[in-house]
């Protein structure tokens, strides 16, 4: 059988496991599909950077256009990161007719609609498993497993950097900046940490995640999002303390043809099994209208976890390639998106304030709540030793988040209320 040829543009530390995994797995890789999968070309940035594995050095390129304009190559598998120059190389690819099976989650999450309408023109594939939670397959899950069921809910664990730095703070009772600084130093964070710690990595999957579970055509603008850098231990303790754990959710609900998306840190109750995802790991909770609960765990990032899953998405192609099936849509985001209004949108709230310790204040901050419809759960009060404020505990009913931010701006007139010191959407 004539093989199959695959261009490789990136040789970090994906592409040297999917080098590894193509190579090392070859007999039972082509037993699948009928033909062996070479490597025929590499584009790498630096021909000098020691690798551990040997590449015939033939087979490298500085130069991603070499590899895009081979004509031989059937199959390009971008794991070189980036998003405007890998943009270009990647709708040169498929203009030439090539497949293509990439882990970059920036660009789907931005360009996604623009490659796969280019696949579709060229009858082309695009598969990005890799691009969302690492080794777990979820998108193909997302696509397949639930393509006879309507999802509700999705919400995900999908940022293992902070979901280790949230599991250090709440395990060891760390500080938010020791977590950080050993998440760096483990290289789970990047010395420029912005995109992980304040959300926009999670947002971006979540992006990806709810395109596919609702068939609408969700953009990053349509995610809120608020990262974990204001997280402290104390709020931690507290979460604890009422039964819950912080983690930095992802969050895509529908609800009566309506969609609301967003990332925040939340306080999760601690029977919820999402709560018990740490380190690391990441997880996906899917709530489909007919099969109820599910939740998906693994490896969210890392050589060897993320490598299976864009080998998986090029036996996937290969398979095609052979049943003459590449191209098909495999979701078609037909629904029209309608996005849930702020007042539309309810979850509980967990609040710390900061208060005058005096006759007469809890009775002034529960008259806000009243104003705005908003029912109490809890409420506890006790002293702060550390100065003359007393501090108040208040968990909500679920509220809608444009009750809550009349709330939070009246308190913002109110002289008993020092400060607002915390609030976090409640789940479970
Ligand atoms: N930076 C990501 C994380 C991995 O910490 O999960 C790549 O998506």
């Amino acid at each position: 059988m004539k093989p199959v040829k695959v261009g490789l543009l990136g040789l970090g530390t994906v592409g040297t496991g999917v080098v590894r995994i193509v190579e090392g797995n070859q007999e039972d890789l082509s037993s699948q599909v009928g033909s062996p999968i070479i490597i025929e070309r590499i584009s790498v940035k630096n021909t000098e950077k020691p690798r551990d594995i040997e590449v015939d050095p033939s087979k490298i390129t500085t130069d991603p256009w070499d590899v895009i304009r081979d004509p031989e190559i059937d199959v390009i598998v971008e794991v070189m990161g980036g998003i405007a120059g890998t943009k270009e190389y990647i709708l040169e690819a498929l203009e030439r007719g090539k497949h293509i099976v990439t882990a970059n989650k920036d660009l789907m999450a931005l360009h996604g609609s623009e490659i796969l309408a280019k696949a579709q023109e060229k009858q082309c594939d695009v598969f990005y498993e890799a691009s969302v939670a690492g080794g777990i397959p979820i998108i193909r899950t997302l696509i397949e497993g639930f393509s006879s069921d309507k999802i509700m809910k999705i919400m995900g664990i999908v940022n293992g950097t902070t979901n280790y730095i949230l599991t250090k703070m709440s395990q060891e009772g760390a500080s938010y900046d020791d977590a950080l600084k050993e998440a760096k130093e483990l290289g789970y964070a990047e010395s420029d940490p912005t995109s992980d710690v304040e959300g926009l990595d999670a947002a971006r999957k979540m992006a990806i995640l709810s395109t596919l579970g609702f068939r609408t055509n969700v953009e990053l603008s349509d995610v809120s999002v608020k990262g974990i850098s204001g997280v402290s231990k104390e709020d931690i303790a507290f979460a604890k303390r009422l039964g819950y754990e912080m983690k930095l959710l992802g969050i895509a609900e529908r609800q009566n043809e309506e969609f609301s998306i967003s990332v925040e840190p939340t306080m999760i109750r601690n029977s919820h099994p999402i709560a018990s995802v740490n380190g690391v790991f990441n997880a996906v909770y899917v709530f489909g209208e007919a099969v109820g609960e599910t939740m998906f765990y693994g490896a969210g990032a890392g050589a060897m976890p993320t490598a299976t899953s864009v080998v998986a998405d090029l036996v996937a192609v290969v398979k095609n390639l052979k049943l003459g099936v590449n191209g098909l849509k495999q979701i078609v985001p037909y629904k029209q998106k309608k996005l849930k209004s702020d007042e539309d949108i309810l979850f509980k709230n967990f609040l710390l304030l900061h208060v005058d310790d005096k006759a007469g204040v809890l009775a002034k901050i529960t008259q806000v709540f009243a104003e705005y419809d908003v029912s109490l759960d809890s409420v506890v009060q006790q002293a702060n030793p550390n100065n003359t404020n007393a501090e108040i505990i208040i968990v909500t009913h679920d509220a809608s988040k444009a009750s809550m931010n009349k709330v939070l701006k009246h308190f913002e007139e109110l002289s008993v209320i020092r400060r607002v010191k915390s609030h976090y959407r409640v789940e479970g």
